[in-house]
């Protein structure tokens, strides 16, 4: 056995082996099974990434074909899902939302021999779970969750949740922001799939947890934490004197910093490019710059860079996807990596379980109940 290592946060800890992405390497871009974000983001969609990362390669084309109609062929929701989903109070977050329906829908269809399948069904099925519980609370309709016109899953989000044909551009928005999202290597909620994983539980338990860890604003929730603090400001002036204010009180500020990156985020740049884009002529224009001047605050006075949360806040406002459903959109991305994830570490074998140093009291007398 190893001499133990301390390291809280588990911070610079290589916890295992990983073919599945490069992240903050020396040299190296960020890479989903070797090809870079820059090229998937600017040339795939994402259901080329889904197949590359759940089913190990880029598809063909009548492999991608062949994809998107397995896809959309999973978009229905068992009956008895629905009726769960309308159980739910109307003021759950929605990730709480997408957490329950996996965790009714791993009961309703437990894992077969293929994993891959059950995970195809989770891509297919989010913006359902999702989508039909919002409009339920919304407005009482019971919607028809397959939306049949739209072949993708950035466009199935966005048509049942507007109700109407997505505008090109917001469609390959999502589509984009999907890709970027879909996998960062061992992360909070990556990382509590493989702990759940290595103990030899089932699929939707790792994926359940992974959503647990997910919702937190120290990672996913940042998206919908930065929203919420650029939303407070009516000019590029207001944030910057607001900003200054929360650092001199030592405030976190949303969408900022990394654990592993230390200079930059690449996604960052490419959703912000989409934030600009969509910002032009929409009545909250301002939000963008208002981005740009904290973007630039926070290198002068912190070194501190935005990370994929801080631009896509904007880029989903522009698409009029309200807040709360921020970060689940995380969660349809990010079920390809942690899909990729569990298999690895089913292969790997190793239960993941370290230990922690004792800091509690000394060994104490026992002393019986009646004389405490
Ligand atoms: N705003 C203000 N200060 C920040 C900051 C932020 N967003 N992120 C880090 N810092 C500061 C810390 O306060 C700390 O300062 P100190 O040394 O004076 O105490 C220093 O930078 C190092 O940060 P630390 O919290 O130790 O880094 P970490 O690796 O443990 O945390 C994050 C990384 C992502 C959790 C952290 O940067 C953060 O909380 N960011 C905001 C939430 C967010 O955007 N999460 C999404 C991540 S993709």
């Amino acid at each position: 056995m190893n001499a133990p290592i301390k390291a809280p946060g588990l911070v610079g800890v290589i916890s295992g082996d990983t073919e599945v992405s490069t992240v903050g390497k020396e040299g190296l871009d960020l890479t989903y099974r070797g090809y870079s974000i820059r090229d998937l983001s600017a040339h795939a969609t994402f259901e080329e990434v889904a197949h590359l990362l759940v089913h190990g390669s880029l598809p063909t084309t009548p492999q991608l074909s062949a994809y998107r109609d397995k896809l959309a062929g999973m978009r229905a929701l068992p009956a008895g899902l629905k009726t769960t989903l309308e159980q739910l109070p109307p003021a759950s977050h929605p990730m709480d939302v997408l957490r329950t329906g996996v965790s009714a829908l791993g009961c309703m269809e437990p894992e077969g021999p293929e994993v891959r399948d059950s995970a195809d069904r989770l891509i297919a099925s989010f913006p359902s779970m999702l989508l039909y519980w919002h409009r339920f609370v919304q407005s009482g309709e019971r919607i028809d969750e397959t939306a049949p016109g739209e072949d993708t899953v950035a466009g199935h989000f966005l048509q049942l949740l507007h109700g109407t044909t997505p505008d090109p551009d917001h469609r390959r928005c999502l589509d984009v922001s999907l890709i970027l999202y879909a996998e960062h290597e061992f992360n909070a909620s990556t990382f509590a799939a493989r702990v759940i994983t290595s103990t030899r539980s089932d699929f939707h338990s790792a994926i359940t947890g992974a959503i647990g860890a997910l919702r937190g604003p120290l990672h996913g929730g940042a998206n919908e934490a930065a929203m919420d603090l650029i939303g407070q400001f009516s000019s590029p002036e207001e944030a910057d004197a607001g900003i200054r204010e929360m650092l001199a009180a030592r405030k976190l500020i949303m969408g900022f910093g990394h654990r592993v990156y230390k200079e930059s985020d690449p996604r960052s740049d490419i959703i912000k490019e989409w934030s600009k884009k969509l910002s032009a002529g929409h009545e909250r224009a301002h939000y963008y710059p208002v981005s740009e001047v904290i973007e630039k605050l926070m290198w002068d006075k912190k070194h501190l860079f935005p990370n994929a949360d801080f631009y896509s806040a904007t880029a989903y406002h522009y698409c009029g996807i309200p807040t709360p459903l921020f970060t689940p959109i995380f969660v349809m991305s990010r079920i390809t990596g942690w899909t990729a994830h569990v298999i690895e570490e089913r292969a790997a074998g190793k239960l993941i379980r370290p230990t922690g140093d004792y800091v509690g009291p000394q060994p104490t007398e026992w002393v019986p109940i009646e004389k405490r």
